[in-house]
């Protein structure tokens, strides 16, 4: 479905639009070898074919940056921004299946990136149709950076407004991550500009294959990171199933350490991994018994101790996961009180890390307000209440503290 875009976005993306369109009005190609023209407009187009979509929002990531560098060089500005503008313009654009405001923004944001490159050539002596490895080579790298700051720029603008997120959090969820990929196709770009300027474009053909091996390499990684989510997702479902009172536990767990996460500000990328680690939490009880799992009055001595266990059992059979870095701990320490006596390791106030603090908090709230076969479940109200009486005892008093303003939402959200 087409997406409406808000008045704020909308000026914008026409803003930037229009700034592009100026742009190409201003820098008419030189069509004096038509053949050649029509050559490169093939081959940015082959290199936008199938872009690797990014992880959230609409955005994508294509590899045919060094080959416009290398129109920009040799061809210069005129040529270049009409190639960017035309070549990126994709078969949904063209069905109508994105808003008509981003098709004209996407085509301003890229003539606006290259035209930067070829500004920021030129300035620093670059001339248009030679390229000297000894001497363009800083200009070159100054100006491909230039290309890949404006664009990033311009994207994460848009992409704030589209997502109703801070701009600090699209950087770090949506550019970051590309941006080695970006700069790891500038002596590619290099590479593309001397064979070019000594052989003419027909050689740039050699490059198409590991232009699509670098695709591919991004596009497993995004499926990659996809797969951890879906495979924590089925994990929870697995520990869940084993007991019907605690249905959706590890899925509500997961949801109330993020929001907490947030409201306590953490960056995005330990939230993602509260979000894994949440749903993973309580994996350790996969080894215990049904006998215990099942039973629906309350536990003897050894029984209590065995049920305890699925907390270090938990951390090591994660142990070997790798994108879960220091996840393993937070599992581990998910049952440990601010004021030590907790377990398994009966840490207390900071050594428990915040986030396995976070998780004993959201752990506890989804305890109390779901039924159980010993207790009847409380409301949030009174929820907010326990959670307040126990702060600076079994709870770190920061995180009661933000998870008040979590209930006030969950609380909202339900009317
Ligand atoms: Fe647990
Ligand atoms: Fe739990």
């Amino acid at each position: 479905m087409k997406r409406k875009l808000g008045t704020f976005e909308t000026l914008y993306t026409l803003f930037i639009a229009g700034l592009g369109f100026y742009v190409l009005a201003r820098n008419v190609p030189d069509l004096s070898r038509p053949v050649e023209a029509f050559f490169l407009l093939l081959l940015v187009l082959i290199g936008e074919y199938s872009p690797v979509p990014v992880p959230r929002g609409d955005g994508s990531i294509s590899v045919s940056p060094p080959l416009l560098f290398t129109v920009a060089v040799l061809y210069g500005p005129g040529l270049a921004v009409w190639i960017a503008c035309i070549a990126t313009i994709r078969k949904k654009d063209l069905l109508g299946q994105v808003p008509i405001p981003i098709v004209l923004f996407n085509r301003g944001m890229l003539s606006l990136s290259i035209y930067g490159f070829c500004k920021v050539y030129a300035l620093l002596g670059g001339v248009q149709g030679v390229f000297s490895l000894a001497r363009d080579v800083p200009a070159f790298i100054a100006a491909a950076t230039t290309y890949t700051v404006i664009n990033a720029f311009l994207v994460s603008i848009e992409f704030a407004f589209m997502l109703r997120t801070s701009l600090i959090s699209v950087w770090r969820t949506n550019i970051i991550w590309s941006l080695p990929n970006m700069f790891a196709l500038f002596p590619f770009g290099l590479l593309m500009v001397l064979v070019c300027a000594q052989g003419g474009p027909l050689y740039l053909l050699i490059f198409l294959l590991p232009m699509f091996v670098a695709k591919y390499s991004l596009e497993k990684y995004i499926e990659l990171r996809d797969a951890y989510a879906e495979m924590a997702g089925a994990l929870a479902n697995a520990i869940d199933f084993r007991d019907s009172y605690t249905r959706g536990h590890s899925e509500r767990v997961a949801e109330y350490a993020v929001m907490l996460a947030k409201e306590l500000k953490l960056p995005d990328d330990r939230v993602e991994l509260i979000r894994y680690v949440g749903l993973l939490h309580d994996v350790g009880k996969v080894g215990i018994r049904d006998a215990i799992m099942k039973k629906p009055g309350r536990f003897t001595f050894d029984e209590y101790e065995e049920m305890k266990s699925h907390a270090k059992m938990g951390a090591d059979m994660l142990m070997g996961m790798k994108f879960l870095g220091r996840g393993q701990d937070w599992v581990r320490y998910h049952h440990e009180r601010w004021d030590g006596k907790g377990f398994p390791d009966g840490l207390a106030g900071e050594e428990i890390p915040l986030e396995a603090r976070i998780l004993a908090c959201a752990d506890s709230f989804d305890a109390m307000t779901t039924d159980r076969p010993y207790k009847q479940r409380m409301s949030f109200e009174d929820a907010r209440e326990e959670l307040l009486r126990c702060s600076g005892t079994q709870f770190d008093p920061r995180v009661v503290q933000a998870m008040m303003a979590v209930i006030d939402k969950l609380i909202a959200n339900r009317k």
